[in-house]
């Protein structure tokens, strides 16, 4: 049976998904929404999609049966639940919630997986770094168990703050920008660097001593404010479920170009992966390996156009729209989704205690 899907906002990251969503086979009606309505009629126009509401709470009267939500991060677990409790499937961009608070965070986590689990309507959060060609590489390499034992990872997000984000940050606030909100916690935002290895390994974080770096003169993390916080980077060492041990470094003061990815070593082979490129390697030896060649299966109309991030859109998507249908839990569940997000809170919470070793919470695994 066919979905019914609303966006709900048509900011700088939601339209680049509006055209694959229309376009996906099992997609047989859409909406758009934002609060501001140029954005709204600009994307109305250029997709050509007439369903159009002003508000989330306009949107959830209807009787659509799945919401893709790409709204500013500290909105994101709220309006999930919301769309849950008012019987619709949802879908939130990374992260589950952004806040100052850590425990805010974990508390989010806690009300978005007990809400999938009470409503049985599905969540799914849209890491990207899980649908890159790497992962895919790397997914097939552990189901046909040529890693060996996984014994070590390293998962980082490079991207430095002036690499566009001060600019970022300032059009998410929007007319509500002030100075108090500059800054960030850049292990509140920890799925692009975490996700990937805990998808690929089917471990979860168990414990982490973190450290972090305060650059020189920094002019943007800084003590006060809505973050309160003066590390533009910050690294943790965690010990997974499995017995790995990973480092996970979350970097926005990092004279880079920006680089999402992570290096994964098993005891029979590995995979690395940076800035020239990316290999596989055994104890025989080393090979290149071509991620332009990899891919999943996708419908006709989504393959030929994958979209952004590394041609994951269309794969969320996909996954998405699939997984409302068959009504099975999506990859990037509630669970697994907590299971992204707590390791990095608990990173920042281990920095503020001098690298003091904390446990990292979990919710478990996703009901079958
Ligand atoms: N690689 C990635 O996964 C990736 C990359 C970029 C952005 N993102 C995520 O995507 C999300 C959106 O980022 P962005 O840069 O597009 O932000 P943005 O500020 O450009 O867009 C957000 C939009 O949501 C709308 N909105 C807010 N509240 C609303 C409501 N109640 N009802 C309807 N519309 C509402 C706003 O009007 C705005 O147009 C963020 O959470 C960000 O973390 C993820």
């Amino acid at each position: 049976m066919p979905l019914s899907v609303g966006v709900v906002g048509c900011g700088a990251f939601g339209k680049h998904f509006i055209e694959l969503i229309r376009d996906h086979p099992e997609v047989e009606r859409m909406a758009l929404c934002d609060l501001d309505p140029d954005k709204l009629a600009e994307c109305s126009s250029k997709y050509e999609i007439s369903e159009c509401y002003n508000s989330l709470d306009d949107l959830l009267k209807t009787d659509l049966q799945a919401v893709m939500i790409f709204t500013q991060p500290w909105l994101h677990a709220p309006q999930a639940i919301e769309a849950m409790e008012a019987g619709k499937h949802a879908y939130t961009a990374v992260p589950i919630i952004m806040l100052p608070s850590g425990d805010e965070m974990l508390d989010w986590c806690d009300r978005v997986v007990e809400t999938a689990s009470r409503t049985g309507q599905l969540y799914m959060m849209g890491e990207t770094t899980c649908y890159r060609a790497e992962s895919i590489f790397c997914r097939r390499k552990a189901a046909a168990g040529e890693f060996g034992h996984f014994c070590y990872a390293e998962g980082h997000y490079f991207h430095d703050i002036e690499h566009n984000l001060k600019n970022v940050a300032m059009w998410r606030w929007g007319k509500d920008w002030d100075d108090s909100k500059r800054g960030g916690i850049p292990m509140h935002y920890p799925t692009h660097s975490t996700g990937g290895i805990i998808d690929i390994t089917g471990a979860h974080m168990t414990q982490v001593s973190a450290m972090g770096y305060e650059m020189p003169n920094e002019d943007w993390h800084l003590p006060g404010g809505r973050y309160d916080n003066v590390y533009g980077n910050m690294v943790g060492l965690y010990r997974m479920s499995n017995g790995m041990v990973v480092r996970i470094a979350e970097m926005r003061r990092i004279g880079t170009p920006g680089l999402e990815t992570f290096r994964l070593y098993g005891t029979a082979g590995a995979f690395e992966r940076n800035f020239n490129g990316s290999i596989w390697l055994t104890l025989n030896g080393q090979e290149e390996v071509d991620l332009t060649e990899v891919s999943d299966p996708l419908p006709d109309a989504l393959a030929a156009n994958k979209g952004g991030h590394g041609g994951s859109h269309a794969y969320l998507v996909h996954e998405f729209v699939t997984a409302c249908i068959e009504e099975r839990q999506p990859l990037v569940n509630a669970w697994q989704a907590a299971r992204f997000v707590a390791p990095g809170v608990m990173a920042y919470k281990s920095i503020q205690r001098d690298g003091e070793l904390l446990d990292v919470p979990d919710w478990g695994d996703a009901p079958e």
